[in-house]
Formats: C-alpha cells, structure tokens, sequence
C-alpha cells in the first residue's frame, strides 16, 4: 500500500473546520470535496460526520496517498477519488447535498477557481451548502501581514497563484445561482465561506 502523505497544517485545522461542517453538513448526505490533497481532512471528516457519504476528488497525481488514507481508515462512508481537474471535468447534476474545498482558490488559477464555482453550481441540488476554507481578502484588504506575505510568496512561486478577494468569488458564485450566507473566522488568520445554491431554471 502507498505511504499515506502528511500535512502537519491539515492536521492542525482539521478541529476548527469540522467544528463548521458539523453545523453546515448537519442535515446533508452526499458531500463532494474538491482537492482532496493528502486524504487526511476527507477521512476525519467522513469518520467524524458519520451521517455522511463524503466523495473525494484531485488531480490524478494526489490519488495514490488519498488512497491510501481512505483504505487505511477502515471507514465505508468515503469514496476513492473521482479524477477531477475542475478546468475541464464534467460532474452529475444535481447529486450532492454539499461542497467542500480547503486551500484550493488561492493555489488555483482565478480561471480554475471560476471553473470550479461553476462545477459546484452543477453539482449541487438546489439548497445545497458549499463551504470553502482558506485565507482571502475582503474589501480588498488582508487580514494580516502574515496573510500579504504569504500572497507574495505565492505570486513569486506562481504568477497565477495568490489570495482571492472574497467579492470576486462571490461574483462567481451569484454567475451560477450561490449567494454567500455566511463568513466564518477561524484560526491562523483563515476563513470558512458558505454559499447556498438556490433553484435551478
Ligand atoms: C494546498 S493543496 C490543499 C489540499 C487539501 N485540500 C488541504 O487543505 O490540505 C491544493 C489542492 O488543490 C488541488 N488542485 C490544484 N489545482 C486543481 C485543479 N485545477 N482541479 C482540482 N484540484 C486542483 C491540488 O491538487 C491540491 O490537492
């Protein structure tokens, strides 16, 4: 079996956010993650919120250790991962009760980040919760310094890399029919953002 890989930072928020989720998610079923990264936030959230059937999902070249986290875990309310490049994957309509997505928007390009709203907007039934966490800018101002520098950091690494301003995801939510209902404060100078999809015409 594959080595199951370690984020000692996703080991860190994963209190905090499940704090959010066990209130957001309370009446979901099907949950889709997006950017699954190690597998460690998918297993001790599916392990925690066993009311849940929470599929996971990546780029191709993280599905070995999501694997292994999941094989690992001995728990059956967690699915192996779909294959998903939001730039160009296709999901079902309208299957999932609720998104999840933790440090993906600032990692993306803003193309792929206006994709992947897209791809929640499908995805999602009318009603359905999306809840994204990361850092974020919000009117156009960091929270901290920290939060600047690591913007920076970000940008020399990658030109298309770097935090969101939160009205521009909410521009791409709106586009595909989720309004923003709730802005979580959580530790280390991040945020949980909840859109709530309404009808589809
Ligand atoms: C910083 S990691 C976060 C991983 C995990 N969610 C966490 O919080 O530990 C960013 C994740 O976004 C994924 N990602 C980047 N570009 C993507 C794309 N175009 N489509 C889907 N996932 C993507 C990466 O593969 C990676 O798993």
């Amino acid at each position: 079996m594959a080595e199951r890989p370690y984020a000692e930072y996703a080991a860190r928020n994963a209190a905090p956010i499940l704090e959010i989720l066990e209130r957001e998610f309370g009446s979901a079923s099907r949950v889709l993650e997006i950017g699954s990264g190690t597998g460690q936030h998918a297993v001790a959230f599916a392990a925690a919120m066993d009311h849940l059937h929470w599929q996971t999902s990546d780029l191709d070249e993280n599905h070995a250790g999501i694997r292994a986290w999941v094989d690992d875990s001995g728990i059956d309310n967690i699915a192996p991962p779909l294959s998903m490049d939001v730039r160009d994957a296709a999901v079902e309509n309208d299957i999932y009760d609720a998104v999840f997505s933790s440090n993906t928007a600032h990692i993306m390009g803003i193309d792929a980040v206006e994709k992947m709203f897209a791809l929640v907007g499908e995805a999602l039934r009318p009603g359905g919760v999306f809840c994204l966490y990361g850092p974020f800018r919000q009117g156009g101002e960091f929270n901290t310094m920290s939060n600047a520098d690591f913007d920076a950091n970000l940008r020399q690494r990658d030109v298309v890399m770097g935090i969101r301003d939160i009205e521009k995801l909410d521009e791409f939510a709106l586009a595909v029919g989720l309004q923003r209902v709730r802005f979580y404060a959580v530790p280390s100078n991040n945020n949980v953002a909840v859109w709530v999809l309404g009808d589809k015409s």
